[in-house]
């Protein structure tokens, strides 16, 4: 598989750039920060890469470097198969609601702007005939609870407009996957009390990766977070103001 990663230089991205390369896909990098992903791609190399796992220049805040990143990685692997997003910011509720500013970062970082970087993939992958597009949103979007709000918005969002481009395209050849992770340890969520069913980034790699090989349209990871979140879903709105999850 030929595959562009945008978001692969820590936590669960990292973990499934890994696998990837220990099964020998081709590669490439996407990112802000060149050293992390010059030593990233460095990983990915000696784990089994095939090729020479290039580099490019993409931030999630700046929507003109997506498409000629995208372009690029498509170039440098001479076709691409799948892309792959991880990149996105986590803040806490308190800190939203204390910092308007912020709060619109995380907005555009992990909502528009993500959109924006998916459609210029959508074209590329299209345009290959077939391919896949797996984007991390989360268990945060499916409900409106109180300790994420703003970034749970975010990731309603996401989720409904990749749901959207699985009914429109998959019959196009482009396969949309949608990973919904429940609380997974990463530096993330370093810091913050890890609940019960907190997930592992290897663990959930591998369900991610075993998802894009099958064009498994949703995926919930950890796997028990899928029966969690059917429950939150039923309850009625008088116990979600009562509860603090
Ligand atoms: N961990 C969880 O419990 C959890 C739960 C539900 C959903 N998620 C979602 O799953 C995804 C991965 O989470 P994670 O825990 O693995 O996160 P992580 O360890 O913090 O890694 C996030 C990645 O995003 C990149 N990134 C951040 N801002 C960026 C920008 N402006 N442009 C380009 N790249 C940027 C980071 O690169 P830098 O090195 O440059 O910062 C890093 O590679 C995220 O979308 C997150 O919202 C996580």
């Amino acid at each position: 598989m030929k595959v562009a990663f945008l978001g692969a230089t820590k936590g669960m991205g990292r973990a499934l750039a890994r696998l990837s390369a220990e099964r020998g896909d081709a590669i490439c990098l996407l990112g802000r920060n060149d050293v992390d992903l010059e030593r990233s791609a460095a990983d990915l190399r000696v784990r089994g890469a095939t090729g020479p796992v290039r580099c490019f220049a993409c931030d999630l805040e700046q929507t003109e470097t997506f498409a000629a990143a995208i372009s690029a990685a498509r170039e440098a692997l001479t076709g691409l198969d799948a892309v792959v997003v991880t990149a996105g910011i986590f803040a806490t509720q308190e800190e939203l609601e204390t910092d308007p500013a912020l709060a619109e970062r995380l907005l555009r970082i992990n909502f528009s702007h993500t959109v924006m970087f998916c459609e210029a993939a959508r074209k590329v992958l299209l345009d290959e005939g077939e391919g896949t597009l797996c984007v991390f949103s989360s268990v945060a979007g499916e409900r409106g609870r109180k300790p994420v709000i703003i970034y749970g918005a975010a990731k309603a969002g996401l989720t409904r407009y990749l749901e959207g481009l699985d009914h429109k395209y998959r019959a196009d050849g482009l396969r949309v996957i949608t990973v919904k992770p429940g609380f997974v340890k990463t530096s993330m969520t370093a810091g913050l009390p890890p609940p019960p069913f907190a997930g592992e980034p290897d663990a959930v790699a591998a369900r991610v990766l075993s998802a894009i090989d099958r064009g498994t349209p949703v995926v919930y990871a950890p796997a028990p977070w899928r029966y969690i979140m059917a429950i939150i879903r039923a309850l009625p709105r008088a116990i979600m103001r009562r509860i603090e999850f």
